[in-house]
């Protein structure tokens, strides 16, 4: 079973192949309705409704060295296995909002995993990027956003390795404080 953080780092990859310039993935655990929700949101350059429509089918894809793109495809699967579905809605030159719903606790569910390690990899592969990510939990929340910790480094890069130390352990942190 896929970790759902792989999930989110192949859609953020998305985005970054979209020239977006601010990423934001939301992870929202409503238990009350038993529905699990995860949104990666862009800024960069969208996609006409043709292609929209065409980018479930897991022969649609822009890249060159293969011919077919599986990271909606997967997602979709795997939401629809937890009785849940994908939605895409995008605009050229706006962005892409890519949402996921699965039924909580639904026994196919895959487990969030290592959000830490998926935001690292995110910053330190891009730091000239901005990531905001918001983990809610039903009361609870817990929200990281790279433009508040850029406006404190001054002229150090996010990809500094102790400022990439930094923000797993703050990551990792705020996650544990959820429980989740
Ligand atoms: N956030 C986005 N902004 C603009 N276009 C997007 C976005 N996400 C997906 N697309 C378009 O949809 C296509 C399919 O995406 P998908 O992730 O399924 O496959 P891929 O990225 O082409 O390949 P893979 O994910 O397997 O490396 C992409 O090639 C791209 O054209
Ligand atoms: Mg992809």
């Amino acid at each position: 079973m896929r970790e759902l953080s792989m999930h989110i780092l192949d859609i953020a990859q998305n985005s970054i192949a979209a020239e977006a310039r601010l990423i934001q993935i939301d992870v929202v655990e409503d238990a009350a309705n038993e529905m699990m929700t995860i949104s990666v949101i862009d800024d960069g350059k969208g996609m006409s409704e043709e292609v929209v429509q065409m980018v479930a089918d897991p022969f649609v894809t822009s890249r060159t060295t293969r011919q077919v793109g599986l990271g909606i495809p997967l997602l979709t699967a795997a939401a629809e296995r937890c009785g849940g579905g994908v939605e895409i809605i995008s605009k050229q030159n706006v962005g892409t909002t890519v949402t996921a719903q699965f039924q909580l606790s639904h026994i196919d569910r895959a487990p969030l995993g290592n959000m830490a390690e998926t935001l690292l990899v995110l910053v330190a592969c891009n730091p000239d990027l901005d990531f905001v990510y918001n983990h809610v939990r039903g009361e609870n929340s817990f929200r990281f956003d790279t433009r508040e910790i850029r406006s404190e480094l001054g002229s150090i890069p996010l990809s500094h390795p102790e400022v990439v130390t930094f923000i797993r352990d703050f990551v990792a942190e705020g996650e544990r404080r959820l429980g989740a």
